[in-house]
């Protein structure tokens, strides 16, 4: 009996294989405010390939059509990762995942349904039997479409561990290749979860006919230990995404897991294929494009990340790298920001940069018009970044065949002896609106003019704002969050003058709202 599971448990002594499966596409995208258009997600699933993920879990398409079209768009444009879609154990959640993955060169149905008491009594209203007939039928269902199959039961953390290890059984059975433990309340610690990942291979009959893996929340802050005490007990496939984004506090961060295992190869008996170097330009990208900041401490991508401040450390770093410092920035890409082009640049020059950072310019249309936006960039500034052309691009948000809101033109008056006063034109559907307003200041005034136009009634959460490169003529980032009715929606905006910028972000926010009210989410919604 002994000899049976240290048999199982050495069987990932070797140096195998860790699949890196990223979820900021889907488990990202439920972070309050991190909704993305469709253009959006293909640049990023177009990054995360350059990165060698393995797994790309793209969305859920059954959500909205823009989830399913995301799904679709992805399928047909990346070649390099395996293309994942979520389904709720239902059969019209499955017939939408595998219409959307058709394009695939390699898809994934990942399908779940939750295992623990609480959820089951409480959300799905079912009885322990009828929770694995509906896991079961669902694997069949799936078969339709792809053998790639991950089954979830959603709570494992939570559940009772011999009804898991009877559904895990069962799934397998019917042919699920992939069995992923969630800790879906982010409830868990390390030495237990890891234990958890041993008992479940051990003692499962079946379990080598599958790969483990981890889908950790970050509730307790533990995403990333959890999924490594996993990793250490036999999981090989960790779900994680870009800056840790995710629901409420987040899931495990990619850039910690990959790093992690990379720079400690002495203790992992695995390795992932993931190439380390596009991991900061696809944190920028990300956040660019949620809006959601990255905190100057956050290991691997902040700002502070290989920055030296005390003295000692300094001159440490200068003498030997490695006394302070365990990783080499340039590994993870820190000096990927690369001074690309000036005003004497021409539009082939900017066409392949923006292919070398991941956007494909689509027609000599869309060329034209970023190529005057970079021109009136260069003027003003001199030296344009990688994260200049982010900016550029992450400007220009309409696509998904959504009526909006463009700005036209915006004057806004600051004097210290007068109320800030802002006029406004906006187009819409090829009609101009032209309004005007004071304010507290020339964006309040902005805000309040633009308001006037699209009636939004939605309530303005967070307003911040960041120099994307150094110096006063840099584009200003806008990130800016409204709420309506329990929706929670982030718009970026960016030029060199922040009240534009502001009006732009406020903008982009105003249409995202307009396109996300009758979204579904995954686990809010009953079977
Ligand atoms: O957190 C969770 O349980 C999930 C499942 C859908 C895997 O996101
Ligand atoms: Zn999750």
């Amino acid at each position: 009996m002994h000899t049976a599971k240290t048999i199982k448990i050495n069987m990932y002594n070797k140096k195998d294989k860790l699949v890196i499966f990223d979820t900021t596409l889907r488990d990202g995208e439920q972070s309050p405010g991190a909704s993305m258009n469709v253009s959006e997600k293909l640049r990023i699933a177009k990054v995360l390939e350059k990165l060698n993920v393995d797994v790309i879990e793209a969305g859920f398409p059954i959500a909205s059509k823009g989830d399913f079209d995301a799904v679709f768009n992805i399928s047909s444009n990346i070649k390099n990762s395996t293309i994942c879609a979520l389904a709720r154990a239902i059969d019209k959640d499955i017939d939408a995942a595998g219409e959307a993955i058709k394009p695939a060169q390699s898809s994934r149905i990942h399908t779940f349904i939750a295992t623990s008491e609480i959820h089951m009594q409480k959300k799905l209203n079912m009885t322990k039997d009828e929770v694995i007939n509906q896991a079961v039928k669902s694997i069949n269902r799936i078969k339709k479409y792809t053998d790639n199959i991950e089954f979830s039961p959603e709570d494992a953390g939570r559940s009772d561990f011999d009804f898991l290890s009877k559904i895990i059984e069962k799934a397998i059975s019917a042919g699920a290749n992939t069995i992923n433990i969630p800790d879906t309340v982010g409830y868990n610690i390390p030495s237990q979860f890891g234990d958890l990942l041993k008992k479940l291979i051990e003692n499962i009959p079946n379990s080598d006919k599958a790969i483990f893996s981890v889908h950790c929340h970050n509730d307790l802050g533990l995403a990333v230990a959890n999924s490594l005490s996993a990793v250490m007990n036999g999981a090989r496939q960790v779900e994680c995404t870009i800056n840790g984004l995710g629901e409420r506090a987040g899931n495990a961060s990619l850039e910690e897991v990959v790093m992690t295992v990379k720079t400690r190869q002495d203790i992992f008996s695995c390795d992932t294929r993931i190439d380390t170097k596009h991991i900061v330009p696809a944190s920028k990208l990300v956040s660019s494009i949620t809006g959601f900041p990255v905190q100057p401490n956050k290991a691997i991508v902040g700002a502070n990340a290989f920055a030296h401040e005390s003295g000692i450390h300094q001159d440490g770093v200068l003498k030997h790298r490695e006394t302070y410092e365990i990783m080499k920035a340039q590994d993870v890409g820190w000096l990927e920001n690369k001074l690309v082009l000036g005003k004497h640049s021409g539009r082939n020059a900017l066409k392949t940069r923006f292919s070398e950072i991941g956007y494909e310019i689509k027609d000599s249309g869309e060329l034209n018009s970023l190529f005057e936006k970079f021109k009136n960039l260069a003027d003003i500034k001199h030296e344009i970044y990688d994260d200049d052309l982010h900016a550029l691009i992450s400007n220009t948000s309409a696509d998904d065949n959504i009526s909006f809101y463009s700005l036209s033109s915006i004057r806004s008056i600051s004097d210290s002896k007068s109320d800030p006063h802002s006029i406004v034109v906006l187009e819409k559907n090829k009609k101009c609106f032209e309004s005007e307003s004071n304010g507290g200041g020339p964006v309040d005034a902005a805000f309040k003019a633009i308001e006037k136009i699209v009636n939004s009634e939605s309530v303005l959460q967070l307003y911040s704002v960041n120099n994307i490169t150094d110096g006063t003529d840099s584009l200003g980032e806008v990130t800016v969050r409204i709420e309506k009715n329990g929706i929670i929606v982030n718009g970026i905006g960016s030029d060199t003058d922040i009240v534009i910028a502001s009006a732009k972000a406020y903008l982009d926010a105003i249409n995202k709202l307009s396109n996300k009210s009758n979204i579904l989410h995954p686990q809010l919604d009953h079977v």
